[in-house]
């Protein structure tokens, strides 16, 4: 499969219809915090429950998931079914990548973040042996059903942190998605505002395109990687007082200073501020350096960098040395 087949739509969630044509077996996976939003054609379906939160993306729940779509007898056609946010959909992709060495899942994401990134593309993984996503796969889901009034319970903080999610996309997309992404509010997410959806969807369309053709991000996928060298450096540094959409938004900073992109950092500082998203970190630059010297995707001791110099004008730059990095986070983080 070289594509999800990808829905979306406002109330999309009432109407998923019944999968009673599942002869492999169906499980559905999902969070304590979200069951409440299991459609009413799968209260039927077996279930498997997790407690809310990245504690749970941890190799022992993948382990008891594993059990459970054992006890529930799914064959190589059967179905797992992953509604939630992203440690629902990390964690459900990984397994079903695994069982019976892999079987069909679809992802019905409700956070902000879920919608526009984690749920597309395939990747899935749980942490590991204190890195951030350490291990795990890419397995794409069959569909991915994303229904955007599915954000009307998510906290305001989870939907802050997946603004600066939709702002990193919107940036690579270009300059009128840009605008778009930035004349929204948190409450036009929560309402599912059609402007809104509009983003989303301009979201899920420019991921889409970059997946597409480098399923395994070795390409153009890694532009998904803007502001995220230096935001999983602040988040981990930060040892889970952030989250991960605090810490990209900071990155986007940090990404447009390190491409002497004064205007633009300027103008993303303000959008973060008016928000509610943080515009500096006291994080000590000793950490941020220790974070980036365990940077997944550094090779030979350098960095690859997204560089930012425009909306729609994104390169990447390898062979960047952590020196340098460093710089910028310290000129972002130091001024504000
Ligand atoms: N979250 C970035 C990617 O899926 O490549």
């Amino acid at each position: 499969m070289s594509d999800s087949d990808i829905q979306l739509g406002a109330g999309l969630l009432a109407d998923v219809g019944e999968l009673d044509q599942r002869a492999g077996g169906v499980l559905l996976l999902t969070d304590s915090n979200v069951e409440a939003l299991v459609p009413t054609a799968w209260q039927r379906l077996p279930r498997h429950v997790i407690a809310p939160g990245e504690q749970s993306k941890c190799w022992a729940e993948l382990e008891r998931l594993l059990l459970a779509l054992d006890a529930a007898s799914l064959d190589r056609d059967g179905l797992l079914l992953a509604l939630g946010g992203g440690v629902v959909t990390d964690l459900g992709g990984f397994a079903a990548s695994l069982h019976r060495r892999g079987i069909a899942w679809h992802a019905l994401p409700t956070s902000l973040i879920g919608q526009v990134d984690a749920a597309v593309g395939g990747k899935t993984a749980v942490n590991f042996a204190g890195g951030k996503n350490g291990v795990g796969t890419v397995h794409l889901p069959e569909r991915v059903t994303i229904d955007p009034t599915a954000l009307a319970s998510l906290p305001l903080r989870h939907l802050l942190s997946g603004m600066a999610e939709v702002l990193k996309t919107a940036l690579i997309a270009g300059s009128d998605a840009t605008s778009r992404a930035l004349s929204l509010s948190p409450g036009d997410f929560a309402a599912a505002a059609p402007a809104a959806v509009v983003v989303i969807q301009e979201c899920v369309a420019t991921k889409q395109r970059l997946v597409s053709g480098d399923l395994h991000d070795h390409g153009q996928r890694r532009l998904l990687n803007l502001g995220h060298t230096f935001g999983h450096a602040l988040e981990a540094a930060a040892l889970g007082a952030c989250t991960h959409g605090e810490a990209v938004g900071l990155g986007l900073l940090c990404a447009a200073r390190f491409s002497g992109a004064a205007a633009l950092e300027q103008t993303l500082r303000d959008a973060l501020g008016s928000w509610g998203l943080p515009t500096s970190s006291d994080t000590a630059p000793g950490d941020l350096a220790a974070q980036l010297g365990r940077d997944k995707k550094r090779r030979s001791g350098a960095l690859t960098v997204v560089e930012l110099r425009n909306p729609g004008e994104v390169d990447l730059r390898p062979d960047v040395p952590l020196a340098e990095v460093l710089e910028a986070f310290e000129a972002v983080l130091d001024r504000s």
